[in-house]
C-alpha cells in the first residue's frame, strides 16, 4: 500500500538504527555482544534464566539487575503469572528493578489488559508469544511498546515466519502504531538479514547469529592476500 509505504519511508528517516538486542541470559555473552559495540538490548524469558540455573525469586530479580549492569540498553523481563492482578504486580516490581527494565507480558487475555495498565502508568512492555497479525495488532492497540513475533517457531511448524513480520510492517505503517516490531526466535543470520529488509524495528537472536554477521570467506581470501603481500613487501 502505497500510504504504508511513505510512512515507512519517513520512520525510516526518524529511525535509522535497527536494535540489535541479545536474546538470552548469559553474562558472559552478553558482555561480548556489548563489546562488539552493536548491542541494544537483551531479551530474556522464564526458559532462558533456568537455561543458566537461575532459579528462586530472589535470584532471578538480582540476575535482572545484573543484566542491566551488563548492558546499556532495554532488557526484557518476563511475567510469570497469567492474570490480571498478579501480572500487575509482578510487573510493577519488575519495572522498579531498573530504569532499564521492559516488562514482557505474554499474548493472553489478561496480558492485554495489563498492556494497557501499563501503558498508561509508563511502564514500558514487549507482549511475548505473538504468531499471528490480528495478536500484533492488538498489542499495538493495547499501547505494547514492542511486540515480539517469534518467527523461529513459526519456522518449526512450516509457516513462514518472516511472512508475519512483513504483515506487521504493514498494518503498523497503515495506522502509525508506534509499537517497535522486535523479530524474535531469530535462529540464524539470514533471519537477522532478512528481518532488516522488512523493516523489523529490533532483533534478538542468539550470539551466534550476530557474529554470523561478521563472516564471509572472501574476506578471510581477501585479508590473508593483503598480509601475505605485506610480508612479501616488508620482509
Ligand atoms: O525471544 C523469544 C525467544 O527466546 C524464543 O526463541 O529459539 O526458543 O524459539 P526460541
Amino acid at each position: 500500500m502505497e500510504a504504508g509505504r511513505a510512512s515507512r519511508t519517513s520512520l525510516i528517516q526518524n529511525l535509522p538504527n535497527m536494535k540489535f538486542f541479545i536474546d538470552t541470559a548469559n553474562l558472559d555473552q552478553i558482555r561480548e555482544a556489548a563489546e562488539l559495540g552493536v548491542l541494544d538490548g537483551v531479551t530474556t524469558n522464564p526458559s532462558l534464566m533456568a537455561k543458566e540455573g537461575i532459579t528462586g525469586k530472589n535470584n532471578i530479580l538480582k540476575h535482572y539487575v545484573d543484566i542491566c549492569e551488563a548492558v546499556d540498553g532495554d532488557v526484557s523481563a518476563e511475567v510469570i503469572a497469567t492474570t490480571f492482578d498478579e501480572i500487575i504486580r509482578e510487573g510493577e516490581q519488575l519495572a522498579d528493578l531498573h530504569d532499564q527494565i521492559v516488562v514482557k507480558v505474554p499474548m493472553i487475555r489478561d496480558g492485554v489488559k495489563a498492556l494497557r495498565y501499563f501503558s498508561e502508568k509508563g511502564i514500558r512492555t514487549n507482549c511475548t508469544l505473538v504468531f499471528s497479525s490480528g495478536q500484533a495488532l492488538l498489542a499495538a492497540k493495547a499501547g505494547a511498546s514492542y511486540v515480539s513475533p517469534f518467527i523461529g517457531r513459526l519456522d518449526d511448524i512450516s509457516s513462514d515466519g518472516l511472512d508475519l513480520i512483513a504483515e506487521i510492517r504493514e498494518i503498523y505503517d497503515n495506522y502509525e502504531f508506534e509499537t517497535e516490531i522486535l523479530a524474535a526466535s531469530i535462529r540464524h543470520t539470514m533471519h537477522i538479514v532478512e528481518c532488516a529488509k522488512l523493516g523489523a524495528d529490533v532483533m534478538t537472536g542468539p550470539l551466534s547469529s550476530i557474529e554470523g554477521l561478521l563472516k564471509h570467506p572472501l574476506t578471510d581470501i581477501g585479508l590473508e592476500k593483503f598480509l601475505a603481500d605485506y610480508r612479501k613487501g616488508n620482509s
